[in-house]
This record gives structure tokens, C-alpha cells and sequence, in this order.
């Protein structure tokens, strides 16, 4: 049976005050909540900050990014060691907007993931189309060569590390949230990936998260779902009400 994940990513929101103020909140309110795991994604500069909030709570932290190199002559980039500094246990990798804003690279992708690994840092490694490839019919090559450049290399016990984020672009930040069949039907297509690639224990094993546009009014029809195995949020994750909410949704 696989545990469910609801997971928060802040982007580039909240200052500390109110990153340190909805991380208690988030703490206090789902304290009984033994279920479901929980995660934020706080701006780096805030992770350090959640040592000490989140201390002792079952609510999980990481970073949205990474560099693979340990150390080095990289200005401005954050290190693996770095983030075990800050006590975070967790790092998105891929996300579509380190993909498109920043044009990362599925080659430099797997390299992060591997880092990530590595340093036992959980990757959480996000995928997911844009309309036009959705459009021309592409989105299942387009997903497929995502997960095979993105996790290349990766064996098969280090595969029961890593989580995977469906995140089609075109729902991230939209309104516009994949219908049930939508999502149903990729969710059950990477799962299958996992299947021919690795065993049928890794693919029945492996979370894939869905993200883009959930809501708590749109979270049950998701959740419910054979192959999702529970959320990366954006817009909603950065109130402690509809975050929560989510979580107890998802119970
Ligand atoms: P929204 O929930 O705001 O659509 O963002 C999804 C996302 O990108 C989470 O990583």
C-alpha cells in the first residue's frame, strides 16, 4: 500500500515571517495526521529556519533546487552538503519551471537527481507536457523521454528513493486542473514505464504525485484515483487553511 504524499511548493512566495508562520501552522494544525505524509518546499533562504519550527513535527522540508557539484567555483549555486545543513531531507528536481524559465536540461537533471541520491537527499523528480505537445499528440513520447534521460543510471534500490511529480504544464498555475481521466490515464502510463524499465515492484511501489491547479475542491476526484498517489500543490500551499485542508482530504 503506498503512502500518500500532500507536498507544498512555495516558489518564489512568502518572506520569513510568513514562511516560519505557515510552516507552525501547518505543524500545529496536522499534528494527529499519522496517514498521509507531509512536505513543504519553502524558498531556500527559509529552509534553515525550518530546523528549528519543524523540529520534531511530521512535517518533511526540502528545497526546489539543487546543483549536483559538491563544491566549487558555481556563484550562486546551493550544494548538496549544503541542504543537509539546513536539515532538509527533500529536493525537487525538474520542476517545469527550472525546465522552461531556467532551461535545465534532462541531461543536467539526471545529474541532479543522482547528486540528490547520493547525498540521501529524496528527489522528488517532476515531469509533465505543455499544451502544444499534449496537443500534437506527442505528450506520451514527450513524458517518456523525460523519465528515461531524467533517471538514467538509476538502479533499481535507489528507484525506492525518488518520488515522481506529474505536472502537466498547462496546469500549473492555471485554473486549469487535468480531469480525472486526464490524469488517470499518464498516471497509468508511468507506472507502466516503471514496469518495462524496472519490475513490477518498483512500479507498484513508486508515488507519482499529480500537480497543477488542485484545490481543495478538486482534490477528492484525484486522490481517489488507482495511480495517484497524492499532490504537489502550488497556489493553494501557501495558506495554512487550504493546505490543510488538502491534507485532510487526502486521509
Ligand atoms: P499550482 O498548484 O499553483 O498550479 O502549481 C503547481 C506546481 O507547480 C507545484 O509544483
Amino acid at each position: 500500500m503506498r503512502r500518500k504524499i500532500i507536498a507544498g511548493n512555495w516558489k518564489m512566495h512568502l518572506l520569513a515571517d510568513s514562511a516560519v508562520g505557515l510552516a507552525k501552522s501547518i505543524a500545529e494544525d496536522l499534528k494527529d495526521v499519522n496517514e498521509v505524509d507531509i512536505a513543504v518546499f519553502p524558498p531556500a533562504p527559509y529552509l534553515i529556519l525550518m530546523k528549528e519550527v519543524l523540529k520534531g513535527t511530521n512535517v518533511k522540508y526540502g528545497a526546489q533546487n539543487m546543483y549536483f557539484e559538491e563544491k566549487g567555483a558555481f556563484t550562486g549555486e546551493i550544494s548538496p552538503g549544503m541542504l543537509k545543513d539546513t536539515g532538509c531531507t527533500l529536493v525537487l528536481i525538474g520542476h517545469s519551471e527550472r525546465r522552461k524559465v531556467f532551461n535545465e536540461p534532462d541531461h543536467l537533471l539526471n545529474k541532479k537527481v543522482k547528486a540528490a541520491l547520493d547525498f540521501q537527499i529524496q528527489p522528488y523528480f517532476c515531469i509533465g507536457e505543455t499544451l502544444e505537445e499534449r496537443e500534437s499528440g506527442e505528450l506520451f513520447n514527450v513524458i517518456e523521454t523525460q523519465l528515461k534521460e531524467g533517471l538514467a543510471g538509476i538502479n533499481e534500490k535507489q528507484l525506492e528513493s525518488v518520488v515522481i511529480a506529474y505536472e502537466p504544464v498547462w496546469a500549473i498555475g492555471t485554473g486549469v486542473v487535468a480531469t480525472p481521466d486526464q490524469a488517470q490515464e499518464m498516471h497509468a502510463f508511468i507506472r507502466n514505464w516503471f514496469l518495462k524499465n524496472y519490475s513490477d515492484k518498483s512500479a507498484e511501489d513508486i508515488r507519482i504525485l499529480y500537480g497543477g491547479s488542485i484545490k481543495p475542491d478538486n482534490i477528492k476526484g484525484l486522490i481517489s484515483l488507482k495511480d495517484i498517489d497524492g499532490g504537489l500543490v502550488g497556489g493553494a500551499s501557501l495558506t495554512a487553511e487550504s493546505f490543510n485542508q488538502l491534507v485532510r482530504y487526502s486521509r
